[in-house]
């Protein structure tokens, strides 16, 4: 699966931009603040429906313009047009000319994997980083996750907001009660049933890349004991204190662990960073073994940061990607470590806005 056209209108400082692109390596050279990250983040909306870098939709609208506008033409066993068109007022999607009514059959057809320097933050940051790590694994493997994981956040916020009045209304919290158990029990089942599958391919990744020869392991700790809706109806007294839900699969826990240890606490400043890259990687991994072909890989200047080890424990990911004739798009502003990669390389500049091939 690649993408073989990107279309941008008023998106960060691209005016406009057609690209027709091949499978491969693509390489976007350029200096800083040129545009090199907002392809990438642009790549990775269409996959995802999110910015890697955590903004809303406005902040992606170029300065003085009313909405942005990202399509794609993906090209795979079958072949897709994808259209978004976002706006303070108006957001649209479409799937070969037709409205995307359920995300369920828009999640999947452009799977995208990305490296950047806020992956640190999976190690170092929230909880909530961690578990929306396991939540786009799932919804990109599963086609049933998303809509249930939606049902879960609506049946979520409702309850919260009831739990905010005085008192809440006894019969609509039993109704999205009933909603949020019988939802947050099959969360927590896919999660709980991915990661046994999921560890061990973040360990070895982990052994590729890391300078020593560590164990990672990562663990899922769910807030819930052993009965969803016991434990809710005890929590009764901390909700009526707290006003909002304090058990369920929104409070729990992606544990990593180095060592025997926690990894948040214990772990070096490169040990941390090479977690973050092995989950990553082992993302990456989980796709290719569940779907049969390599998702894209988006890497942002992470290359330049890396020792050699690291840089040869990820070669192998990036030339596999190459080969299953997906793609691999890497942001650089100096090529630097061409050789590592072999010669087939896609060269593009990238200049205040504006991207041009430098190999035929
Ligand atoms: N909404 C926006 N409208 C116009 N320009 C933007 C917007 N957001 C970011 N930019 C510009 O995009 C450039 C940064 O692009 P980026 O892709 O992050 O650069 P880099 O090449 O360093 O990866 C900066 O010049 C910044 O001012
Ligand atoms: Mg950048």
């Amino acid at each position: 699966m690649h993408l073989a056209h990107l279309r941008l209108r008023d998106f960060r400082n691209y005016p406009r931009l057609d690209l027709d692109i091949s499978p491969g390596f693509h390489l976007l050279i350029g200096d800083n603040a040129q545009g090199k990250t907002n392809i990438l983040e642009a790549v990775y909306l269409l996959a995802t429906l999110r910015s890697f870098r955590g903004v809303g939709g406005a902040q992606i609208i170029r300065h003085d313009q009313k909405g942005y506008f990202v399509g794609a033409r993906i090209v795979g066993p079958d072949e897709h047009e994808i259209k978004m068109y976002w706006s303070a007022r108006e957001r649209k999607l479409s799937l070969d000319g037709r409205p995307v009514r359920k995300l369920s059959d828009y999640f999947g057809l452009l799977r995208a994997v990305v490296f950047c320097t806020e992956d640190l933050q999976l190690v170092k940051g929230a909880a909530s980083r961690r578990r929306r790590f396991l939540d786009l694994l799932l919804a990109q493997t599963q086609p049933t996750y998303l809509p249930l994981l939606q049902r879960y956040t609506r049946a979520l916020r409702s309850r919260n907001a009831l739990l905010k009045q005085r008192p809440p209304d006894p019969a609509a919290l039993e109704g999205f009660t009933r909603e949020l158990v019988l939802t947050g029990n099959q969360l927590t089942q896919y999660r709980g049933e991915l990661l046994p599958r999921f560890s061990p391919l973040a360990r070895l990744a982990y052994r590729r890349i890391a300078a020593e020869e560590e164990e990672l392991r990562l663990e899922y700790q769910s807030s819930i004991k052993s009965d969803f809706a016991v434990e809710l109806a005890q929590s009764r007294t901390r909700e009526q204190s707290f006003r909002s839900t304090v058990v369920g699969p929104h409070r729990d826990e992606l544990r990593l662990v180095l060592e025997e240890r926690s990894a948040a606490q214990f772990a070096s400043e490169g040990q941390k960073r090479s977690i973050a890259i092995a989950l990553k990687m082992a993302q990456a991994e989980y796709l290719t073994g569940i779907h049969g072909t390599a998702p894209v890989l988006l890497i942002d200047d992470i290359m330049g940061e890396l020792d050699a080890k690291r840089r040869g424990g990820l070669i192998p990911l990036l030339r596999r990607a190459h080969r299953s004739r997906s793609q691999v798009f890497m942001t650089v502003t100096k090529e630097d470590w061409p050789e590592e990669l072999g010669r087939d390389l896609v060269r593009w500049r990238i200049k205040s806005g504006t991207v041009c091939r430098l190999t035929p």
